[in-house]
């Protein structure tokens, strides 16, 4: 048995005698083999030099990208952060179910207040039937810009891939990167009512590469032998794009995606939105050579400015036939699709199934449908211009369902929620948008402004529920990530155009639809998701693009406590940050 970090600096019986303690309690089955481990993060300004100039980049123990987690399914998490720094900070395991630990989510105002700059907090939690690839990162205002890492989760010991063990993995976190603070970056953004600033590079396991100015040192190289198979699991821990990913002349066969194992298929190019997670499998069947891994924009919003950079790392056969030159001539470099490819984006979102008839919820007894988009806030008639500096004077906001959502200030929602604190949110978030229109048309200006508010959407524990997420084309349309926090869900249809539940409840899959927990809406379409209620606590759902976050793009669920103690909340961890 591994021992975790904290035991090998303690007394071993001590240690011996916690952990078989722990085993006897581990509720359910009993796993003989299921480990704790114990990570200390300490959330401190680091110097980091990229393209040619070094910034004081917010870090976990001074690494960018932060530690990789590495785990077995059934194990349990125990991380211990220390804010260094002098901003305040949250941290959230992105795509962990959290069952019944909701006080360890980490969206900031959400489940807790923030850990101030001096303070910490200890994160709790199991990993509970999840297998493949997570990740983890900051959510609070722009941190998880530098403030991120992956969350592998292997199967139990003893059990293994329900693919042919591959003889190498490697994460690959695509990044995003800002030649500036990213704080002062939404700050600035926040008070002029205007877009904030598109980043200056992507990244991949936190390089650049070597297409950008003073990156070609320190470019991320993955090597291989001729004849291996080598697992890339994939994260898009960029702040506020998707990417497509691809290499060149070798093919992906995708085997998992947001720690569900997904039917294998073949393709050559991925997309992933903020959030998404894809794990794959390549061959090293090609001729020994250096070939160059890239991602890039997909940008789906028409005319609106976004990073057109480049980001690559490169695989490298170990026996390239090297006649001093093999590291001189420039590694092969793949074509990626147009920036606007929504067909080969489309494509490859509808390619994903479970590997296996699953149990879909039917007998739906919430039947929600939210419409999620862009807006315009129009200024009050002499509010200073300086604060009105988004497009004709007014200043960029973001709904669901004509809502844009405020943060409280005072306490959590999960807080406020479990200790029956009133006045802090509202439980009429509507289950349709107010008014019907055509949404992905030409939407009228009177209905370019959403109100404002901090309203939830109640469930009882166990409801069946189903989310009709519609796109608009409210000043522009776009793809928007959409991440559903302490679940996972069925994507059983996505389409383009306006829903029509006449017409498209015919293409519903519930069959094999994929497990997930991030959901690409397509531009100007829709997608439908089903999950059943048997989390209890508070679950945001947000446009995982930062800048829309900002600008109100989320909703809330509270999910009631079921009967007995199995479907109940546990009690908040005594240290939970207060506002
Ligand atoms: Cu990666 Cu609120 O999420």
């Amino acid at each position: 048995m591994e021992t975790s970090s904290n035991c090998i600096s303690k007394q071993f019986s001590t240690c011996f005698l916690l952990l078989g303690l722990m085993l006897l309690f581990a509720d359910g089955i009993s796993f003989a083999n299921a480990k704790t481990h114990h990570h200390n993060f300490v959330v401190q300004a680091t110097k980091v030099k990229r393209l040619c100039k070094t910034h004081n980049a917010i870090t976990v123990n001074g690494q960018f990208p932060g530690p990789t987690l590495d785990v077995n399914n059934g194990d349990t998490l125990v991380i211990n952060v220390v804010n260094k720094a002098r901003y305040n900070v949250t941290f959230h395991w992105h795509g962990v179910r959290q069952m019944r630990t909701a006080w360890a989510d980490g969206p900031e105002f959400i489940t807790q207040c923030p850990i101030r700059p001096g303070g910490s907090y200890t994160y709790r939690f199991r990993i509970q039937g999840q297998e493949g690839t997570l990740w983890w990162h900051a959510h609070s205002s722009w941190l998880r810009a530098t403030v991120y890492g992956a969350l592998i989760i292997r199967p139990r010991e003893g059990e293994s891939y329900p693919f042919a063990k591959p003889n190498h993995e490697t994460p690959i976190l695509l990044g995003e990167w800002w030649d500036a603070n990213p704080i002062d970056v939404i700050r600035e953004a926040t008070r002029t009512g205007a877009a904030p600033n598109i980043s200056n590079a992507y990244t991949i396991n936190g390089q650049p590469g070597d297409l950008y100015n003073c990156s070609i040192k320190g470019t991320t190289i993955v090597p291989v032998n001729s004849g291996e198979s080598i697992l890339l699991r994939v994260i898009n821990s960029a702040l506020n794009q998707q990417l497509f990913f691809t290499i060149a002349n070798h093919k992906f066969t995708v085997v998992g995606a947001d720690a569900s194992y997904v039917k294998p298929f073949t393709t050559s190019v991925l997309m992933l939105g903020p959030g998404q997670t894809t794990d794959v499998l390549i061959k090293s069947d090609q001729p020994p050579a250096r070939y160059y891994m890239a991602a890039r924009a997909y940008a789906s919003a028409q005319g609106a400015p976004f990073d057109n950079t480049t980001t690559t790392a490169i695989l490298k056969y170990n026996s390239i036939p090297c006649k001093s030159h093999c590291n001189s001539s420039k590694p092969i470099m793949p074509t990626l699709p147009a920036f606007n490819d929504t067909r080969t984006a489309s494509a490859f979102t509808k390619s994903f199934r479970s590997p296996r008839k699953v149990e879909v919820p039917t007998d739906i007894d919430e039947n929600l449908f939210i419409t999620v988009g862009l807006g315009l806030l129009n200024c009050p008639k002499g509010s200073r211009a300086r604060n009105c500096q988004g497009p004709n004077g007014t200043r960029f906001t973001a709904s669901m369902n004509n809502v844009s959502f405020i943060l409280p200030s005072n306490f959590s929602l999960l807080q406020a929620h479990h200790q029956g604190i009133p006045g802090v949110f509202t439980t009429d978030f509507p289950a349709a948008p107010p008014v019907k229109f055509d949404y992905t048309g030409n939407v009228s200006r009177s209905l370019w402004q959403p109100i404002r508010g901090t309203k939830v959407y109640n469930l009882k524990f166990g409801s069946k529920v189903q989310v009709v997420l519609q796109g608009t084309s409210i000043f522009t349309a776009e793809n928007h990530p959409i991440h559903l926090h302490g679940y996972d869900f069925y994507i059983i249809a996505e389409g383009f155009g306006n829903f029509n539940p006449k017409t498209d409840t015919a293409k519903f899959n519930l069959i094999d639809p994929p497990l997930r927990n991030t959901a690409s809406l397509p531009v100007n379409g829709w997608t439908v998701i089903r999950f059943v209620a048997d989390n209890p606590g508070v679950w945001i759902m947000h446009c995982h693009l930062d800048v829309h976050i900002g600008w109100g793009l989320a909703m809330v669920f509270v999910v009631d406590n079921g009967v007995g103690e199995l479907q109940t909340l546990d009690a908040p961890p005594t240290d939970l940050p207060v506002c």
